[in-house]
């Protein structure tokens, strides 16, 4: 067996070597914007939400080579989320994965446009699994993506946030909006992995506990970086969430205090998958990885 990080290795190499052969590349008129996709979505990163689905596919049964169409989708609208959200009109961020944000590097109406490109294009590649899956599968798949991405998940979170900006919000909106901003691809990525294995709906369920556990630790430890880290280390500015004058958990309970309850909800999602065959150390793991990352 191997060992949390040989495997999520194998996995991310996976997502890696993929992406680029899924991209559009038309060198037509238009390949700017074709160039400014491939700049931000080959930029690197953790690549957890395409590690995600291929993991939860496998642990379903499947074979995690047929789920690389899924999860290198998961990965391109991920990174349409990360060009708009570093936008001027968001959260103005001028570095991204530790190189200059697409804005900067193809100004801000080629970043538009290139973010809205990639979220296109990620359901055009998700549709190529029905090569190799059955196309009801296929079909629950794009609707869970959707659903994660839109204005009841990714897209509403967004909202919320930059609405809270410079006010004060309770400890229950701003659960709902990082479970929304965050969590919901996150969840998608892990209900996506399972979907195209065919998990029974007991499994399903499982893994959305998990799921929901494991995106808002994901976003804590985010707010807590955004404080504790270097440019460096983490790629992306620092501070930037005290610039635009935004509540996290660290403003409602203190680095110690927000720490202390990434702990505990980790600890409870992990115990999300017992009674189940994804009950395995490689997701335990996984949950304390992401308690500690440092970027
Ligand atoms: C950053 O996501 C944006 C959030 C949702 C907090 P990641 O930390 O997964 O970014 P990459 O993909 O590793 O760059
Ligand atoms: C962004 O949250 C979540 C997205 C939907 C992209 P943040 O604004 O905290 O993400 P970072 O810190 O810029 O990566
Ligand atoms: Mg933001
Ligand atoms: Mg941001
Ligand atoms: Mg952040």
């Amino acid at each position: 067996m191997n060992s949390y990080l040989e495997q999520y290795q194998l996995y991310r190499d996976a997502v890696e070597q993929a992406l680029p052969g899924y991209l559009p590349d038309s060198g037509g008129p238009h390949r700017t914007v074709e160039e400014a996709m491939a700049y931000s979505l080959l930029s690197g990163g953790k690549r957890l939400r395409g590690v995600l689905v291929l993991a939860f596919h496998a642990a379903c049964g499947g074979d995690y080579r047929q789920a690389l169409p899924a999860a290198c989708a998961l990965e391109m609208v991920h990174a349409y989320s990360l060009i708009h959200d570093d936008l001027p009109c968001m959260d103005d961020d001028d570095l991204r994965r530790g190189k200059p944000s697409c804005h900067v590097r193809y100004g801000e109406a080629m970043a538009l446009l290139a973010g809205d490109g990639l979220l296109t294009h990620a359901f055009q590649v998700l549709s190529t699994c029905c090569g190799q899956l059955p196309q009801e599968r296929v079909c629950a798949a794009i609707a869970a993506l959707s659903t994660a991405a839109g204005t009841g998940g990714m897209i509403g979170g967004q909202v919320i946030d930059i609405q809270q900006e410079g006010k004060e919000i309770s400890p229950q909106l701003l659960n709902i909006l990082h479970r929304m901003k965050t969590g919901a691809l996150i969840r998608a990525s892990i209900r996506i992995g399972c979907i195209t294995a065919g998990a029974s709906a007991e499994e399903l369920a499982a893994a959305d506990r998990y799921g929901e556990n494991l995106g808002l630790v994901f976003q804590i430890i985010d707010d807590i970086l955004d404080v504790t880290s270097t440019p460096e280390q983490l790629g992306k500015p620092v501070g930037s969430d005290a610039e635009n004058r935004k509540t996290t958990y660290v403003t409602l309970y203190g680095v110690e205090g927000a720490r202390r309850m990434a702990r505990e909800i980790a600890r409870e999602g992990a115990g999300a998958l017992k009674g189940t065959r994804l009950d395995q150390s490689f997701f335990r793991e996984m949950s304390q990885q992401l308690l500690q990352r440092t970027m």
